[in-house]
């Protein structure tokens, strides 16, 4: 049997660079790869974690699943499907939060993170997000899960509810590993912490023109002078150099930084343009998609299909072993 891959990112908005070079890549890379069956999902009833808009969540719902089409996943290779039609999702995780403690959820540094940001919205559903996240993958029973280096206290937490589950009921759930790819962090362009939706001027928008991009990778925050030790904002254009740049022209930049000899608008100029033509075929088969409404809604049918009858079965399982069946 093929092994599973099972990935998601919140439908809170357009996709960026930094969700594209961290978990969209490698999505990609794994459904090309024929060892593996890959599920691919809008997370949208994480969405309502925090505070969101109900109007704008249906039309993001469907704007991931296009940006993800747009990208190069392939409807006909992995299973995309919208998390909340899937309600075998909610009673997993029901279940789980049966073994897991406050406690552990309570010290999460994301939870944390988030009730610092939206210290009104400290809910239950916001607690219970990893066991959420948990019963996605482990509904699956998925072995690998494409997503940045953030969500790996998520993944931790996955592990830990798998290894609970089969002690304490002799479930079969596998204990799901990261798949990481080079760009598992890209750094904001503000040069101080990560790319994100929620901070504005720190991300570039896979729907960004060459003018929008140039713009927003000049004002990552560069010394005047070259030379010294990287880091800050100069950290962040040489690792984009590295994504985006042929291996030559990248250590043409760094030997010249190295002499103190570097004009950083050249080696900015090139990261825009290399970033540019990276996702022109995107936003170009974004547009095409965009028109074909019927073709989205049959990919999401279909997808939703296929991943309910996986998901249907591991709850008889797991009710069986838990004396609900
Ligand atoms: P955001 O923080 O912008 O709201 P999400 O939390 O929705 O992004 O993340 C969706 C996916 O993209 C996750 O797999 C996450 O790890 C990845 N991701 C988000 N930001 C970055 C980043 N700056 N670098 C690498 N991966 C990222
Ligand atoms: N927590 C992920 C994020 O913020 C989204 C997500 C929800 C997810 N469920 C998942 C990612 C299951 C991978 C697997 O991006």
């Amino acid at each position: 049997m093929k092994k599973r891959v099972l990935s998601g990112i919140r439908a809170t908005g357009r996709l960026h660079l930094g969700n594209y070079l961290g978990a969209v890549k490698g999505m990609i890379e794994l459904q090309n790869n024929s060892e593996y069956e890959c599920l691919y999902m809008v997370a949208d009833a994480h969405t309502i974690t925090t505070p969101y808009n109900p109007q704008e969540l249906k039309t993001n719902q469907k704007e991931i699943i296009i940006d993800y089409l747009a990208a190069g996943l392939n409807p006909e290779k992995s299973t995309l499907f919208i998390q909340s039609q899937i309600s075998e999702h909610f009673e997993l995780a029901y279940y789980f939060s049966s073994i897991v403690s406050i406690a552990r959820m309570q010290h999460l540094p994301t939870y944390k993170e988030k009730v610092k940001q939206y210290p009104k919205n400290n809910t239950m559903a916001l607690l219970n997000y990893p066991v959420l996240m948990a019963a996605d993958i482990l509904v699956y029973k998925a072995n690998l899960v494409p997503v940045g280096i953030d969500q790996e206290p998520h993944l931790e937490v996955t592990r830990e509810i798998a290894r609970k589950m089969n002690q304490t009921y002799g479930t079969n759930f596998p204990e799901p590993k990261r798949f990481s790819t080079p760009g598992e962090y890209i750094p904001s362009l503000k040069g101080e912490g990560k790319m994100s939706k929620s901070v504005e001027g720190s991300y570039i928008n896979l729907t960004d023109s060459i003018d929008e991009i140039r713009k927003k990778i000049k004002s990552i925050p560069t010394a005047t002078i070259s030379g010294g030790p990287i880091t800050g904002g100069v950290k962040t254009l040489f690792l984009l150099a590295k994504l985006f740049l042929k291996e030559s022209d990248y250590q043409k930049f760094k030997d010249e930084y190295h002499q103190g000899i570097l004009k950083f608008v050249n080696i900015k100029n090139a990261v825009a343009e290399a970033i540019y033509q990276e996702l022109k075929p995107i936003q170009e088969k974004r547009s095409q998609i965009a028109q074909n409404k019927d073709y989205v809604e049959k990919v999401v049918k279909n997808g939703a299909e296929r991943a309910k009858t996986i998901a249907s079965q591991t709850l008889k399982e797991v009710k069986e072993k838990m004396g609900l069946r």
